[in-house]
């Protein structure tokens, strides 16, 4: 007989997994490190819902009328903005916290549907330059693995301040994960674990970030669009610095946001969610007259055409994918199932980023397991994907009425409770009131 039919009661406040944290970090004295994003139930964009045309809107005919998806990023300054087929973006990634064949295969995929893809803490890699038609190449306060001839190899340039994971702190790699060559490109001892800077070594506050721009610029003579990505905290205040600093593109990554390790109790506790991030960072874009020149991608918890073009309506440029993407290539497949279960975890719970034992062999170093990834099978389901999300996307736009993606916008949106409609900025479905508006 269940607990429950003889009258036990779950607690609420002290649900299974708390009880089983209390019990691990009783057992071993160290705190939690995972990867993957925050699982408590956020505000999200499920809790938006588009308005489709009817009497007063005219809805596009699918096989007659374009619905295009095109995007360039960076035309502030550089002199060779990044133009896209489709407004979502494959997020920075590091090489050591995937295997080199994930790193391959993002850019292929990418490639495959004319969007682009981004190096991480790590370096860039030969494979990963090599099939990637658009690379970003990520400035991050590690320094790993950073040297002028890649920031010259690369199409654009992002100057990672912080992620939505883990605001104000540094990732980790462990040791299981750092292997010679891996070792070799962040020049740290093979096998030792490795955390993150939190803050660049030579940034003491936003006037530090414009000259440090100014640099990139000088040095990649004023070519390549410079990124600026902020973990979303007081997401209002750090878009207006970025832009003051120079940015041609500001990445917002909300607390959903992937990472491949770092404190269980900072990925559930530190930031604010995608949904609260969004419309912040437009009010502060349109507060400086620069809504569509600095253009704004934003991440966290982006799963497919549905997500995508809710924020796209909400005001983003365009969106970017880390999760989405690894599960596409492949990662955490049930086929799997049985090896992720040696592990402690099991297909599906992502819990064995850290690891290094990655059955599907993405977030390993291990040789033979990476080898079971076929960069190029990978790359093909990653297009597949990005097809798939972008003609989702395209449906839902003509629906309201739009010949591009880019024309959704806030009026084509309501929400479904109260505090999303007070996050979003869009009146709650049915009625036309927005929490907090007006007063
Ligand atoms: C395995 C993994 C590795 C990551 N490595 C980096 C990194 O090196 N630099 C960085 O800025 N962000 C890194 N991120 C965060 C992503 O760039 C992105 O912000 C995040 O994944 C977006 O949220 P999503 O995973 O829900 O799509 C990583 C994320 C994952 C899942």
């Amino acid at each position: 007989m269940e607990p429950a039919a003889y009258g036990l009661r779950e607690s609420a406040t002290f649900d299974r997994a708390t009880i089983h944290a209390i019990q691990r970090a009783a057992e071993t004295g160290v705190y939690d490190i995972r990867g993957w994003g925050a699982k408590r139930k956020l505000p999200h964009f499920d809790d938006l819902l588009l308005l489709g045309a009817s009497m007063s809107r005219y809805p596009l005919e699918g096989y007659r009328e374009r619905c295009d998806t095109d995007v360039v990023l960076g035309t502030r300054h550089a002199k060779h903005p990044l133009r896209l087929a489709t407004p979502v973006t494959i997020a920075g990634m590091s090489f050591g916290a995937l295997s080199a064949q994930a790193k391959e295969a993002l850019g292929r995929g990418a490639s495959e549907v004319g969007t682009s893809t981004t190096t991480g803490d790590g370096g860039m890699t030969p494979e990963e330059r090599g099939h990637s038609k658009h690379l970003v190449y990520q400035y991050l306060p590690s320094r790993y693995g950073m040297n002028p001839d890649d920031l010259r190899k690369a199409d654009a340039i992002e100057v990672v301040l912080g992620q939505g994971a883990k605001p104000g702190g540094g990732g980790m790699l462990l040791g299981q994960k750092i292997t010679e060559r891996v070792a070799g490109m962040r020049t740290l001892p093979v096998g030792i674990d490795q955390r993150s800077a939190c803050r660049h070594p030579d940034w003491t506050g936003p006037d530090d970030l414009a000259i440090k721009i100014l640099e990139l610029r000088e040095i990649t003579d004023w070519e390549k669009p410079i990124y600026v990505k902020v973990g979303a905290t007081r997401t209002y205040y750090d878009v207006k610095l970025a832009v003051h600093a120079g940015a041609d593109v500001v990445v917002v990554d909300g607390m959903q946001g992937g990472t491949a390790a770092t404190q269980d109790v900072f990925i559930e506790h530190v930031g604010i969610p995608t949904l609260a991030a969004l419309p912040q960072a437009v009010r502060a874009l349109q507060e400086l007259g620069v809504h569509r020149e600095v253009q704004l991608i934003v991440s966290g918890g982006i799963r497919g055409g549905a997500d995508m073009a809710k924020a796209l309506a909400l005001g983003a440029d365009a969106v970017a994918i880390g999760t989405a993407a690894l599960i596409a290539l492949g990662d955490n497949h049930p086929r799997y199932d049985a090896e992720y279960r040696q592990l402690g975890s099991a297909a599906g719970y992502f819990d064995d980023y850290q690891d290094g034992r990655d059955p599907a062999g993405i977030s390993t170093q291990d040789e033979e397991l990476a080898a079971r990834l076929d960069p190029v099978e990978a790359g093909r389901r990653l297009a597949n994907y990005l097809r798939v999300m972008t003609m989702e996307a395209q449906t839902l736009a003509r629906a309201c009425g739009k010949a591009h993606l880019l024309h959704l916008e806030p009026e084509d949106l309501v929400a479904l409770t109260i505090e999303s409609a007070a996050m979003a900025r869009v009146p709650l479905a049915g009625t036309n009131w927005i929490p907090g508006e007006g007063l």
